[in-house]
Order: C-alpha cells, then sequence, then structure tokens
C-alpha cells in the first residue's frame, strides 16, 4: 500500500489524476472504472481540462461503471450514471460504444452483472479503479460484511448508505439495493486507486491504514493489493499515527 498526503483538495484532485493519466495512458488497451460521488469531481475537472487543452488524450480509454443504485440509470436525477455524464462523459464526449454501465433499471440484474464482467474480461481487465470511501468503509457498495470472493453482483445497502445517499437527490428518494462490482472485481483491477478528502472521513481511514485487514472494513481489503494507493488530504489524515 502507498499513502499519498496533499495538503488540500485541490492538489489532491490534481496527484490523483496525475496518476490515472500515467496507469492509463501506457496500457495498450486502458479502461478506467470511476466511481461517483463528491469525492472524485476534482479529479473528472482535471481530465476534463487537461483533454481540452490538448494535456492528454483520452481517445482510446474505455470506462466500466462501478456501481448504480437499483431502480435508476442514467435518466434519473441522483444516479451513478447521471453523475458520471455530467461530470465526465459528456465533457470528454465519450460515446456509448466506449461505455458499459449497470442499467439498475434492468429486469434482470444478475445478466447486468454478467454483462459488465464480459466487458471487463474483453478489454483484458480493467486498468485503473478510481474508489471514494464511505463512512462505513464500503467500497462501490460493497458493504462491511461483504464476501471479499465475490464478482458483480446486487449489493443490500446499509442503513448508512440509504441516508448519505441522500445528498444525491432533490427529494427523499427510496434506496435499498444496489448493483455492484464486487470486490474480487475490484482486486483484479491492474491498479486501484481510494481518495478521501475531508476531516469526516478521517476516522475511517485510520481504520483502513492501521485497523485489521477485514471484510467488516470493505476497503482494508485493497492493501492485499499490489498496486493499491491512497490518496488523502490534510484533513482526511488527521487521526494517522
Ligand atoms: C459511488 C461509490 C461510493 C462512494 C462513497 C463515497 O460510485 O462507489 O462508494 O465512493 O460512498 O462517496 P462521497 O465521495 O460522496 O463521499
Amino acid at each position: 500500500m502507498n499513502i499519498v498526503v496533499k495538503p488540500t483538495y485541490e492538489s489532491l484532485s490534481k496527484a490523483v489524476a496525475d496518476e490515472i493519466v500515467k496507469h492509463l495512458q501506457s496500457s495498450p488497451r486502458a479502461l478506467f472504472c470511476p466511481a461517483s460521488g463528491d469525492t472524485p469531481s476534482g479529479v473528472f475537472n482535471e481530465l476534463v481540462q487537461r483533454q481540452q487543452t490538448g494535456l492528454v488524450d483520452i481517445s482510446r480509454w474505455h470506462f466500466v461503471g462501478l456501481d448504480e443504485w437499483v431502480g435508476m440509470n442514467g435518466e434519473d436525477e441522483g444516479s451513478c450514471r447521471n453523475y458520471l455524464d455530467r461530470q465526465l462523459f459528456g465533457p470528454l464526449q465519450i460515446g456509448e460504444d466506449r461505455i458499459c454501465f449497470f442499467d439498475g433499471k434492468a429486469e434482470d440484474k444478475k445478466k447486468e452483472c454478467t454483462l459488465i464482467e464480459h466487458f471487463i474480461s474483453q478489454h483484458d481487465g480493467i486498468d485503473v479503479v478510481l474508489l471514494g470511501i464511505g463512512l462505513n468503509g464500503h467500497i462501490g457498495m460493497n458493504e462491511p460484511g461483504s464476501d471479499p470472493s465475490l464478482f458483480s453482483r446486487i449489493s443490500e445497502l446499509h442503513a448508512m448508505t440509504k441516508e448519505v445517499g441522500q445528498k444525491y437527490f432533490s427529494a427523499e428518494t427510496e434506496l435499498s439495493e444496489g448493483l455492484t462490482l464486487g470486490i474480487a472485481s475490484i482486486m483484479n483491477a491492474r491498479h486501484v486507486i481510494l481518495m478521501a478528502s475531508g476531516e469526516k472521513k478521517a476516522a475511517i481511514i485510520r481504520e483502513v491504514i492501521e485497523g485489521e485487514i477485514t471484510p467488516d472494513v470493505p476497503a482494508s481489503l485493497l492493501r492485499n493489493h499490489l498496486s493499491f494507493t491512497i490518496f488523502i488530504d490534510e484533513a482526511a489524515a488527521k487521526e494517522l499515527n
């Protein structure tokens, strides 16, 4: 595990963008799996700016979804896909042929999971997965207690995830399950980046870095990955010994 601490959210976002670009530009396939949520938006701004100013050429990159709320897809405000459309896919003008994403409205949810895993295999694996972290240690929608041997699947959301998830919606929204890459899918990525910012993430970041490696804190399992880097700002690093 590598740990990178940056003074501010802005410098953190630039450092994460540098890391993503470094790995994807040197990969012949360039498959990127980005989380949605508040944390990576600075990274996406960076990537968009770099593409628009010619600093980076993302024309070869392909994208695979990390997770989605069951019952939602890109048409829904607050869905993971909708967020990525606004923050990343839209501004980068990524065609649908370069994206594979869970459709949480699909009748056959297991088929959605199979399609995602098939897309990943077709592209010779994920090069970079960019994760945020939930206050309970979740990654994607792999909640505490998730079986680390599972690939893409339907996940039962924890009460805290349902509550915190309300921030993505303008009105109270019922959230119960998610479609997510499993921990095994994430562990198979060539490079795993976990990003966290702000004091509210400090306690869980300490557990991930200094605590036991356990499925009860899903992000701690990433310490067994050979290329795992945690990028945090000083506020999120505050409780480290
Ligand atoms: C979202 C996702 C989640 C978030 C996590 C942190 O696609 O995978 O695991 O990364 O809930 O969310 P933020 O960044 O909003 O604090």
